[in-house]
């Protein structure tokens, strides 16, 4: 059975292009409850950390630079099948291909920093939620 929880977080090229507010707005139209939220920079370390998964990838060194490069919002929500709602919300990884209506066609540049992360299973949610919200008492 499928979970009712995931974990996103709006990276720093939306955070730096404003695109906080409209993003926030797409999520709550689409259903999702904020249990948890947090806006902060992730140093590299904890980037480096985060995206662990994909250190043997040309693109890990990038991609860490990348997300500690400035603030970021991270934040646990709640939606029935959540993980596999929140990843039709955002669209395809590379922008070019996310279908229109989509948080990544609206808002992302390229494939690299492509304005929002959704967990890709239930495991994983749970994993990155508790990375970012440790010890935080949930709604
Ligand atoms: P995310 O984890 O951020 O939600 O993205 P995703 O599942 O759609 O894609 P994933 O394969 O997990 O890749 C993680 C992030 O790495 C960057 N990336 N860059 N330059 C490249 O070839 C490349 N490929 C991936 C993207 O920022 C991607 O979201
Ligand atoms: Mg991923």
């Amino acid at each position: 059975m499928s979970g009712n929880r995931t974990f996103t977080m709006i990276k720093p090229d939306a955070v730096k292009a404003g695109h906080i507010g409209a993003i926030l707005s797409k999520i709550n139209e689409a259903g999702f409850r904020i249990v948890a939220m947090k806006y902060y920079k992730l140093s590299r370390e904890m980037a480096q950390k985060f995206y662990e998964i994909h250190k043997e990838r040309p693109f890990y060194g990038e991609l860490c630079d990348f997300m500690s490069s400035g603030p970021i919002v991270a934040a646990i929500l709640e939606k029935e099948n959540a993980v596999a709602e929140f990843r039709k919300l955002i669209g395809s990884t590379n922008p070019a291909e996310a279908a229109p209506g989509t948080i990544r066609a609206l808002y992302a540049t390229s494939l690299g920093e492509n304005a929002i992360h959704g967990a890709d299973s239930d495991e994983n949610a749970l994993i990155e939620g508790s990375f970012h919200f440790a010890g935080t008492e949930m709604y």
